[in-house]
């Protein structure tokens, strides 16, 4: 493989007149944009932008199609069947928290309890937990292992008859593994429970099959997998959709309305009021027709290669600690079996170098990575940690970005600890 990317001529970030020396580590918080998303949205917001599902001019209509098929496009993209219905929100923030207002409120009591993963993002967290206090119900925490995975055996004994959702996410934006989806949906079903699956991170490392994972909600954004922000997405089994009233309401969502009474529509349409963000969806069927242009196989094949040389090279710097553990070289991108998956994400600190420092270090090199909490901030306090650093790897790193974030990193410590402090076998030398 050569060192740089093949794919990064693909970003004009990189380009000579943006930022030629970038090396961008937080894909995990937002991917950066290929050209061909950021024509797809220039093109349709210049020449054919209308509102959709408003009239019946052409323009109107176009955008209507554009909805409509985007629809279907995403639906085949994430596996959803017929039975599945896709709702478009601004986000997977707002999917999960239409879920919890829509779905949970009202099946809620203060006897009942949700479940919720030990390391969720904090959008997979915070609703939850203001729900269960608004209604007095219990939010409950599966623990995960040492492995980082949730414990599915410590998660079935959590639930019992008076739960009524779990939600956890596909990868874990913080430690990078990929939870056990389809075993956590089979010992819910055991117990008539519904399990809504936050693929904010995991849907970057596809294909995801909703039918596969046996899951009942899939919530994702269009901006981690290389589309803008501003675009999410809900994948619902259709008898929950049936079941769920409006989360927001406004125009669009009615079959007919009276100064009293209102008549919403069926299907995912009542979940989007007002004007659709046809342009954000418009970057979001060109991002996923990128990633299959691609291909999956090259996608994974790429993620896999870099994550190894990442970890292969931080491993040998003995002040790098990572927060949980070391992950092996067994990558197999949305494979679920028993080894520990990273798809390149690592967290993890610095002996002798606060996390600001560090992140602020290799800034002055154009190198940007994650630095804080991670917006998981129980499971830092769980590990007595008040930050820690993030490299997320995206398409468009190669060997040469690593080589860069390790030089940099090497550079930091040379300047705190001075150069002499590891002999060639980078065991630390007693100096006195
Ligand atoms: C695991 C996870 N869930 C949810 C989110 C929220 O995504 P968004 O900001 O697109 O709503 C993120 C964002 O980083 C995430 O990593």
């Amino acid at each position: 493989m050569s060192t740089i990317s093949p794919w990064k001529h693909d970003f004009p970030i990189f380009s000579i007149n943006a930022h030629p020396n970038l090396c961008y580590f937080d894909s995990a918080a937002t991917c950066l944009t290929p050209k061909h998303v950021a024509e797809a949205i220039y093109y349709y917001q210049c020449f054919s932008h209308a509102n959709s599902h408003k009239s019946v001019y052409q323009l109107s209509a176009n955008a209507t199609e554009l909805v409509e098929q985007a629809r279907e496009k995403v639906a085949n993209f994430i596996g959803a069947t017929a039975n599945e219905g896709v709702v478009f929100t601004s986000s997977s923030t707002e999917s999960i928290n239409l879920v919890a207002t829509s779905f949970a409120l009202n099946r809620l009591t203060k006897h009942s309890n949700i479940i919720i993963g030990a390391a969720e993002h904090h959008a997979n967290l915070l609703p939850w937990q203001a729900l269960c206090k608004q209604v007095g119900a219990t939010l409950r925490i599966a623990p995960i292992t040492s492995q980082g995975l949730i414990d599915v055996a410590a998660l079935a004994k959590l639930i019992d008859s008076d739960t009524v959702l779990i939600a956890v996410n596909h990868v874990s934006n913080v430690l990078g593994v990929i939870n056990p989806i389809k075993k956590i949906a089979e010992v819910a079903h055991q117990k008539n429970v519904p399990v809504l699956v936050d693929g904010a991170q995991g849907v970057r490392y596809g294909p995801v099959n909703f039918t596969d994972l046996g899951c009942d909600f899939y919530v994702f954004s269009s901006h981690k997998i290389y589309g803008a922000t501003g675009c999410g997405v809900l994948v619902s089994k259709n008898k929950y959709i049936e079941q769920m009233s409006p989360f927001q309401l406004g125009a669009g969502i009615v079959q007919s309305v009276s100064y009293q009474e209102a008549i919403f529509t069926q299907g995912p349409l009542k979940f989007e009021p007002g004007s659709h963000n046809v342009a954000g969806i418009v970057g979001l069927v060109e991002a996923i027709d990128y990633l299959n242009d691609i291909t999956w196989s090259e996608i994974t094949a790429h993620t896999d290669a870099t994550s190894a040389y990442l970890f292969q090279q931080l491993r040998e710097l003995p002040y790098i600690n990572p927060l949980i553990f070391w992950p092996n070289n067994e990558f197999h991108s949305n494979n679920v079996s028993d080894v520990v998956q990273c798809p390149s994400i690592f967290s993890f600190t610095m002996a002798g170098a606060s996390c600001q420092d560090v992140a602020g270090f290799l800034d002055d090199s154009e190198i940007a990575l994650r630095f804080g909490t991670q917006c998981v901030e129980p499971l830092h306090h769980s590990l007595n940690l008040a930050a820690s650093l993030r490299v997320s790897l995206g398409l468009y790193n190669g060997f040469e970005d690593i080589d860069r974030l390790v030089t940099g990193i090497k550079s930091l410590n040379n300047l705190i600890q001075g150069p002499d402090i590891f002999d060639e076998n980078n065991n630390i030398l007693d100096n006195e």
